[in-house]
């Protein structure tokens, strides 16, 4: 069995458990992550930071890009892909986290991240439980600071903006469904 559709078959479990929490039944394409990927500099990087990493498509391709020495820290809050994640992944520079993202911060112990990626479902999660996620993105970041946006509507843009002083879009056909890729930028770099 292919890697990809290990992956659609590990998401289509976490899908029938928690569809709200989970959000798509389908991988992202490896298209759509390296497009979303492109509009940060990761090479530069020391600390990145992936939200929702799911079956990992995104986490692998970050560790392909990270310096010898950087670290990435991706949160998943279903046990059963964070585990998955763990194991694939035999990687010293990646640290998985099963929790929340809402409780980053204690994660992080106040470091801040030079790049984060979120793959959350915002527009499937609760008003309350969005906004905190969102809250969560900007304080993560350090100023200057990029955070990668994924997400499969544009309902979210206004939210980001809010909390960003600028967010560049892009639209990528090469997924199912076709994504928009936000690339939020923190002020004060
Ligand atoms: C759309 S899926 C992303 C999957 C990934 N793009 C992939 O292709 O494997 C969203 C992921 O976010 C995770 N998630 C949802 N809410 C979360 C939360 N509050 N904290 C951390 N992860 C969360 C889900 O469990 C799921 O793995």
């Amino acid at each position: 069995m292919t890697q990809a559709l290990r992956d659609g078959l590990r998401l289509m479990r976490a899908f029938a458990t928690h569809p709200r929490q989970v959000g798509a039944v389908l991988p992202t394409s490896r298209t759509a992550v390296r497009t979303m990927l492109d509009l940060a500099d990761l090479p530069s990087a020391a600390l990145v930071v992936e939200l929702g990493a799911g079956t990992g498509v995104a986490t692998r391709e970050i560790l392909a890009r990270l310096g010898p020495d950087a670290r990435l820290v991706a949160v998943e809050i279903d046990p059963q892909l964070a585990r998955g994640l763990a194991e694939r992944l035999p990687d010293p520079r990646l640290q998985v986290v099963c929790d929340s993202a809402e409780d980053l911060g204690t994660h992080l112990g106040g470091e801040r991240a030079d790049v984060l990626v979120s793959m959350l479902p915002f527009t499937s999660l609760d008003a309350g439980l969005r906004r905190r996620l969102l809250d969560e993105l900007p304080r993560a970041l350090r100023p200057g600071g990029t955070a990668l946006v994924i997400q499969y509507s544009p309902l979210v843009l206004g939210e980001l903006r809010r909390r960003f002083g600028e967010v560049r879009t892009r639209l990528t056909p090469w997924n199912v469904p076709p994504a928009f890729l936000f690339a939020c930028t923190r002020p004060g770099g």
